[in-house]
């Protein structure tokens, strides 16, 4: 196997086998349960009407006989009804926008956040981070869990914590110069934009001291992390989580293997389950994750689905622990174009591919007539004009109709035409009457 790229140490359970992991998973998932029925009306509501109890799971296979948690859940028990300690135990709350509607809210005890930062250290570890490095933190601070949850896991790993955040990427650009940090921290998409920013201030972006970059937060594809090692002279590693399981840090790619994140299996219990039928599916299938948290004390949630298409890989780098396929796609990403399904991340492999146009874009929906259209707006690529893309487009065009399968309208806008955003980009513009 590879060297670990990281000189910190590991957490013991990190070397541990998979026998040993298991009996773990089982006796938290055992404490898990029983804490949820106990402690949480909603969860004895559900698993009574499912006529199932905590000391029927015997085995980690048990679990499927348990029902599922959703999103639906959270909002009907909006904001605290999902909570499973007194008020006075929780430290703190996060919450997730979301597209519609009120936010999802999540809660954490102190021992929950210790956790939550434990496998933070974890994952800024397998990203390669070492002894001395500086981290430069551009995810969000507030109720998004991304800064938060980012900036416990650079200080339990024992390395610095520059707590940016968000926007000001001119400044952004003026500090990483000015304090040269090793690792920096973002969403894929606002990378990109800090890039352009270093090449807008006539410095090439390649040439800073960053030399890990952690990206996560939304659907990115490996021909972008092509693209952004490259322009960024960086290695870039995937992370990834979610707010209702704990917030950024449920998996994490290792830097030597970089095979997929690698889901920390002694707090988050994984399943893969057909999104139709709620099946099991076995490991190496593709299907809708599933997480049940096993340390989990504020706001437990059991076999929560997270709507994210993936599935479950034996472990590579950290040999006992399940790793995930890079997530491309979450079933409420999926457009449908004229039967047709589609995910914007298919595009964006497509459109790395042409050096004329740079991977910042949007998928628009609209109707003509009775029927669902298609336009991909792009920009071009840095120095081009818009008129010297002609040939781009109408391959682009060409090759989305024939690996995809959909017509597809292609607008190409001058630099900085797509809309910027400072955290997680919009993808999908949907204008069909509703
Ligand atoms: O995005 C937590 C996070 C912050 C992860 C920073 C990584 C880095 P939410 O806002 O609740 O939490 O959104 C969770 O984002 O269900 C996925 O659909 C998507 N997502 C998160 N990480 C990745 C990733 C944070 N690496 C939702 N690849 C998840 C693809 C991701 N999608």
């Amino acid at each position: 196997m590879s060297p670990r790229l990281t000189d910190l140490p590991l957490d013991p359970i990190e070397t541990a086998s998979r026998a040993e992991l298991q009996a773990l998973q089982l006796e938290r998932l055992k404490w898990s349960l029983h804490h949820a029925y106990a402690n949480s009306p909603v969860y004895r509501r559900k698993f009574d009407e499912a006529g199932v109890h905590p000391d029927q799971l015997r085995s980690l296979a048990d679990l499927a006989r348990f029902p599922f948690t959703s999103k639906q859940d959270l909002r009907d028990n909006y904001p605290f009804g999902m909570f499973a300690v007194p008020q006075d135990r929780v430290a703190r709350i996060h919450a997730s926008s979301g597209t519609t509607g009120k936010p999802t809210v999540v809660g954490y005890t102190l021992q929950d956040i210790d956790n939550w930062a434990t496998v933070m250290a974890r994952s800024i570890r397998a990203s390669g981070a070492r002894r001395g490095d500086k981290v430069h933190i551009s995810y969000g601070y507030g109720l998004f869990t991304g800064g938060l949850g980012a900036h416990y896991g650079v200080e339990k790993a024992g390395l610095t914590a520059i707590p940016f955040g968000g926007g000001q990427t001119e400044r952004q650009v003026q500090l990483i110069q000015d304090f040269k940090p090793e690792v920096i921290m973002v969403t894929p998409s606002y990378m990109l934009a800090i890039a352009d920013e270093f090449e807008r201030q006539g410095i090439d972006p390649a040439s800073t001291s960053l030399r890990v970059g952690i990206f996560g937060a939304e659907p990115w594809t490996p021909e972008m992390r092509l693209a952004i090692e490259k322009r960024m002279g960086i290695s870039a590693v995937d992370i990834y989580g979610l707010s209702e399981v704990m917030g950024p840090g449920v998996a994490n790619e290792c830097a030597e293997t970089k095979d997929g994140p690698t889901i920390w299996e002694d707090h988050f219990y994984p399943e893969i389950i057909d999104p139709d039928t709620g099946a099991v599916l076995p490991d190496g299938e593709f299907g809708e994750l599933v997480f049940t948290s096993l340390t989990k004390e504020a706001m437990p949630v059991v076999r929560y689905r997270t709507r994210d298409l993936t599935r479950l890989l034996p472990g590579t780098a950290r040999a006992a622990f399940r790793r995930m396929e890079k997530v491309t796609g979450r079933t409420d990403d999926m457009m449908i174009v004229r039967g047709v399904n589609v995910f914007p991340s298919q595009i964006e492999e497509l459109i790395l591919r042409h050096a004329e146009l740079a991977p910042h874009y949007q998928c628009v929906l609209a109707k003509e007539g009775h029927l669902d259209t298609l336009t991909v707006r792009v920009e071009c690529a840095h120095g081009n004009e818009t008129a010297a893309t002609h040939g781009a487009r109408v391959r682009l065009a060409h090759e989305i109709k024939s690996y995809i399968g959909v017509t597809a309208g292609i607008e190409v806008l001058p630099e900085g035409g797509i809309e910027r955003s400072v955290g997680k980009a919009k993808r999908i513009v949907d204008q069909r009457p509703r």
